[in-house]
């Protein structure tokens, strides 16, 4: 463009221009001289007291900045050395930027030095900015960055103008969860971190709110560089422009795996707890239930013993006082059992596992029970094969044959057979508990060894249990390393299959 005025109307259209900038211009000449400046130069100087120390024309620009002393001196020899270089022509251009504090304000300037030539003589441009916002707006990024550098969880950024919306930004806590570095998830979608279990439910979510630019937050299983699996509790979240328009989408990633594990923990043994706990109602109902009736029973008789003894005959009173020693001895059984139970609970019941011959063992306890079976007409016999060493407690073991052989003898009818056996395989000791007598329909068998399942059941001859025992059995026989089936028929019979394994196992030779 080129304008054509008058000599002394070109200077005033020039000075008009220079007016109308809002940079702060001084023209110097190639000393240094301040010949020109423009309205916001001089405003500026007034503003903040330089006029008072000769900042208008005719000054020695770079006299100033050599002078300059307290905060700014540095960047004063910054600019110095830049309008030199400038006016040396070794640089085309120069910018320096300086802070400028107020008394009640923090500013930040730049100057800009360029030159140009008239006349053969070299002359230099320095313009003076205000760049307090951008300052301010940087300083902002700046902490917004160092945040995103520092914080545990990860920060991906996706562009989703892009291909396949890939991740443009990661940052360090990304690399520190999934271990793959922003160098190699550059350009890439996320799935990469997907995998077997990851939960195709919360992937739907993820589309969905990605395809109608929504927020997000899902938890699912992603899979580490190392292939390692993590919880990854993640929240995406749409980024629009002024217009509303959503240039990216921000990822934060948090690894909660430990949170998930100790929810499970947590999970779980409420679980147990409500389990335990309705186990033990259950219980305590059966127990309260069975326990009361050899109680009225004895309570009858003694009511009879104390207010009308005189009203029966010797042979009824013998009947009735063995009637009460029935109903003592059952209680005293049930009692037993739930002591020993309560004890196995509570983890108070000793236990000390000594290596011994099983079928010694049986056999004497076969022996103990002979009275029983006899009175009740029972056939109890006993076919035991000796070495079978296994490592359990003896106290133990008597009280699992005990119980497992009493309640055969309990649902065997008299002329009924009970017979115990067993047999050394090559790793185990297998005893065996079968009987012929009334069985176990299929329906009671599937929760025989279950507490809060267990319905009593009379004997043949009407005995009273709670089931207790079996309960007590499965237990014990776990606690020594063994393991119980039962088999059973209604009508035909039942047998308890009980494996130990053996102390010192056969080997090949
Ligand atoms: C910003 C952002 C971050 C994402 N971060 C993850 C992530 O950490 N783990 C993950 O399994 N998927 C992440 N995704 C989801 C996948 O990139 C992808 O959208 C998802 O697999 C569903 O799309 P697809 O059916 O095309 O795979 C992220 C998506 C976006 C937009």
């Amino acid at each position: 463009m080129e304008i054509q005025i008058g000599h002394e109307d070109s200077l005033k259209f020039v000075q008009s221009i220079l007016n109308a900038l809002s940079s702060h211009i001084a023209i110097l000449d190639h000393e240094g001289k301040i010949i020109a400046v423009n309205n916001a130069w001089i405003e500026f100087g007034k503003q903040n007291g330089f006029d008072k120390i000769s900042y208008g024309l005719g000054t020695n620009y770079l006299q100033v900045c050599q002078e300059a002393t307290g905060d700014n001196s540095e960047e004063a020899k910054e600019i110095e050395s830049g309008i030199l270089a400038v006016m040396r022509q070794s640089i085309d251009k120069a910018t320096v930027e300086y802070p400028c504090h107020g008394p009640t304000e923090k500013r930040w300037f730049s100057v800009k030095i360029s030159r140009f030539e008239m006349n053969r003589k070299v002359w230099v441009v320095v313009a003076h900015e205000n760049i307090t916002e951008k300052k301010l707006v940087e300083q902002q990024v700046q902490i917004r960055d160092h945040a995103m550098q520092s914080i545990a969880e990860g920060i991906t950024i996706t562009n989703p103008h892009l291909p396949d919306n890939p991740i443009v930004y990661a940052n360090p806590g990304f690399e520190q969860i999934t271990r793959y570095s922003p160098d190699e998830v550059i350009g890439k979608n996320c799935r990469f971190l997907q995998g077997a279990q990851t939960e195709s439910a919360s992937l739907e979510s993820i589309r969905n709110a990605i395809e109608k630019q929504q927020a997000c937050l899902v938890e699912l299983q992603n899979y580490r560089k190392d292939g390692k699996m993590f919880w990854n509790r993640l929240s995406i979240t749409p980024v629009r422009d002024e217009n509303g328009l959503v240039t990216h989408f921000v990822g934060v990633q948090s690894d909660v795996t430990q949170q998930k594990q100790y929810e499970q923990q947590l999970q779980n043994s409420q679980a147990e707890l409500r389990e335990m706990n309705a186990n033990k109602d259950k219980l305590f109902s059966i127990i309260s239930h069975d326990l009361k009736s050899p109680f009225h029973s004895i309570m009858g008789f003694a009511e009879i013993f104390s207010n009308d003894l005189q009203d029966y005959s010797y042979e009824d009173l013998q009947e009735f006082g063995n009637h009460v020693y029935s109903a003592a001895k059952n209680l005293y059984g049930l009692l037993e059992n739930l002591l020993q139970w309560s004890q196995i609970q509570t983890g108070k019941m000793e236990y000390n596992p000594v290596i011994l011959d099983a079928s010694e063992i049986v056999s004497s306890v076969v022996g103990l029970l002979q009275g029983n079976a006899l009175q009740k007409n029972i056939d109890l016999v006993s076919d035991l094969q000796g070495d079978g060493s296994i490592k359990v407690d003896l106290v133990m073991l008597q009280l699992i044959f005990q119980n497992l052989i009493s309640n055969s003898l309990k649902f065997t009818k008299p002329g009924g057979r009970v017979k115990v056996s067993s047999l050394n395989k090559k790793n185990f000791v297998e005893l065996l508990v079968s009987d012929n007598g009334i069985g176990i329909s299929s329906e009671q068998l599937s929760s025989l060894f279950t507490v809060g399942e267990q319905v009593s059941t009379l004997g043949t001859a009407q005995e009273k249990g709670t089931g207790l025992g079996l309960i007590l059995c499965k237990e014990l026989i776990e606690k020594n390393g063994g393991q119980i089936e039962v088999e059973s028929e209604p009508g035909k019979g039942t047998q308890f299959r009980i494996c130990f394994p053996l102390a010192e196992p056969i080997h090949d030779i």
